[in-house]
């Protein structure tokens, strides 16, 4: 395994925690394929690869929960051959997920709506879901994700709970909203990249984001490595975080 054989570069890490959760915006696949003269497809294979790439060393440096975007509630806007590879790259990686499951021993979740996929990915979803339910170490992948929607839909949940009489609007506290999204029983993602260059969210976990680092960096998403995670570590080990709070 070539590519996953170096070891952390604990010189950068020593005596500094490495982030618990770690969420990934995978940014700028056809930008790179571009730039390569090839389809935009390529780019999502290219970035695919990454992805395989960088929750393995997560794995290996110790993160605890790893997030990533890979497709959005406004990605649905592209062309359909596009759309159609992203979903088909999707299958092939979870089909290896499962053949995998028992060496990787990584729990896989999803945040979206999975009714809008295909009923062969869907079921590929619940099966890498329900085999994988056990492990410790838990990925998280944002497929046909928005922040605004995942909000909608807890708030709608809360609201029909009230309806039925089984809650009041007294009853909704931060925890007991959190509790309705997507990510229920996940800690807020403390490190939050974004490649590619761009500089704003696109509605990625809006609500968990409250007080994340961001790390921005203009590496294309197929090019991002191990050495740019440690950078991204590094800048956030060197921040203060004060949570509205004052720290000596
Ligand atoms: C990210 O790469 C992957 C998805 C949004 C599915 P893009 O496809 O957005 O790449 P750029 O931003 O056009 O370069
Ligand atoms: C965000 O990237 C979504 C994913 C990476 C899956 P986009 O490429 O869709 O975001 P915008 O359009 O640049 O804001
Ligand atoms: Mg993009």
């Amino acid at each position: 395994m070539g590519l996953f054989s170096r070891e952390p570069k604990f010189e950068i890490m020593e005596g500094r925690p490495v982030p618990r959760h770690i969420a990934i915006i995978m940014d700028g696949n056809g930008r790179w394929a571009r730039k390569r003269g090839l389809p935009r497809t390529a780019g999502h294979a290219a970035g695919c690869e990454t992805f395989r790439k960088i929750s393995n060393y997560c794995k290996k440096i110790g993160v605890k929960y790893f997030t990533v975007y890979a497709f959005s509630t406004e990605n649905w806007k592209r062309a359909q051959e596009e759309v159609d590879a992203i979903m088909s790259l999707m299958e092939q990686y979870l089909k290896e997920a499962i053949r995998d499951m028992q060496k990787n021993q990584v729990r896989i979740c999803f945040f979206g709506d999975l009714s809008r996929l295909s009923p062969e990915l869907r079921a590929l979803a619940d099966e890498a879901v329900a085999e994988s339910r056990d492990y410790e170490i838990q990925a998280n992948i944002c497929l046909n994700y928005g922040g605004r929607d995942e909000i909608v839909r807890a708030a709608r949940a809360f609201a029909a709970d009230c309806a039925a009489g089984r809650a009041k609007p007294e009853d909704l506290t931060e925890d007991a909203f959190s509790a309705r999204l997507f990510s229920a029983g996940v800690p807020d993602p403390d490190l939050i990249i974004r490649p590619s260059g761009e500089v704003r969210t696109s509605n990625f976990l809006l609500w968990q984001s409250a007080y994340s680092e961001y790390y921005f960096t203009d590496v294309l998403w197929p090019d991002f490595d191990e050495e740019e995670l440690e950078r991204a570590i590094a800048s956030y080990n060197g921040r203060s975080r004060r949570y509205g709070g004052i720290k000596p």
